[in-house]
């Protein structure tokens, strides 16, 4: 578990005080991955650098599994610090030493023999599927190798948190996925808690339990990433959805329908299930209980932690009050249903 306080942290800049955290409060749930998600800027390495103390925060306190790390004497934070590993947008390898040498370094300078060493490392290397390139040096493994080594090597002081600072933005979407399945499999069976910063939500989509949005130093919104991607409260959130959620109407069909609305027919409305919603036949039960003419104009079905997920914008025609009981049907059924009033 992991408690990040009241955490503001300010730096001195140029122009007088940056707030690159502001007032940061956030529970990350014992194995759990725990997605932090932001524009550039918004403070997310400082804030995961805060989580070790890396970075001392200028006020607040940061408390993992039960130890207050902000109030530790410097002994006791280098020993506490053991429990937390750490990986890298670009790996921060040694190209010097070998793969079984990187992932060797952190208990080298623990003091631990070479039998004892070899004994830790091997398995690290089986568990991150890197066995027969452990003599390699870094210049010659790939970006999705590099990240594996960066990943045992955090794994080798078994810690019980991870932190990772956009670990697969320097790597193209088929090795992101590669690497996301990985932490997702250490997550399971080591029970490692996870906390991920990324500026993508694929990532947050793919392997997340839990996402926090940051926005100029502010959490802007949290919860369980299926709930967010229901139901996305704030505008910084829905710009990074677009990426992953059709949010906006192809320009032709935007045309359409704004001439539409503009006569004053139809209801454009988005809507958002999971689960039972995505399997059971919702729409066409609603076109015939209320009479109405739904027109799907952009969607799409899609998983999230392996719950279906869909997301549908539909124009609906019809009596309006037949429309307005129809989507307090919807809702009934568990469908979040958004009325966007305007085509803009
Ligand atoms: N050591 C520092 N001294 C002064 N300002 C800093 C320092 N570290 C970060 N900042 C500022 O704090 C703000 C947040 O930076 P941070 O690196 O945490 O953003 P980020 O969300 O990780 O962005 P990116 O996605 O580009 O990595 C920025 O305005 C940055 O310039
Ligand atoms: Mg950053």
């Amino acid at each position: 578990m992991i408690e990040i306080r009241n955490v503001s942290q300010r730096f001195a800049g140029p122009q007088g005080w940056i707030e690159a955290l502001h007032n940061v409060n956030l529970t990350v749930p014992p194995g759990e991955v725990f997605g932090i998600i932001g524009r550039s800027g918004a403070g997310k390495s400082t804030l995961v650098r805060t989580i070790n103390l890396l970075t001392r925060p200028t006020e607040g306190d940061i408390v993992v599994n039960g130890r207050t790390l902000t109030s530790l004497s410097s002994a006791d934070l280098r020993e506490a610090r053991r429990e937390i590993g750490m990986i890298f947008q670009h790996f921060n390898l040694l190209s010097s030493r070998t793969v079984f040498d990187n992932v060797a370094l952190p208990l080298e300078l623990a003091g631990m023999k070479r039998p004892q060493i070899e004994e830790a490392v091997l398995p690290l290397l089986e568990l991150v599927g890197l066995s027969a390139q452990k003599d390699r040096y870094p210049s010659q493994i790939s970006g999705g190798q590099k990240q594996r080594v960066g990943i045992a090597r955090a794994l080798a002081s078994k810690p019980k948190v991870l932190l990772s600072d956009e670990a697969t933005s320097a790597l193209d979407p088929e090795t992101t996925r590669a690497i996301l399945d990985l932490l997702r499999k250490i997550n399971r069976e080591l029970n490692l808690t996870i906390v991920m910063i990324t500026h993508q939500m694929e990532v947050i989509k793919q392997v997340c339990d839990r996402v926090a949005v940051l926005d100029a130093g502010r959490v802007v919104e949290t919860g369980p990433v299926i709930d967010v991607f229901l139901q996305p409260r704030h505008e910084v959130t829905r710009a990074l959805l677009g990426d992953v959620i059709a949010q906006e109407l192809p320009p032709a069909l935007k045309a359409r329908v704004a001439e539409r609305l503009a006569k004053g027919s139809g209801h454009l409305l988005r809507l958002a299930f999971t689960g039972t919603g995505v399997d059971q036949p919702v729409l066409s039960e609603t076109i015939r209980r209320f009479e109405l003419d739904f027109n799907i104009l952009h969607g799409q079905i899609d998983e999230i932690q392996g719950q279906a997920f869909g997301s549908l914008a539909v124009l609906a025609g019809g009596d309006p009050v037949k429309v307005a009981q129809a989507i307090a049907w919807l809702r009934e059924q568990g469908v979040v249903v958004e009325e966007l009033s305007h085509v803009d």
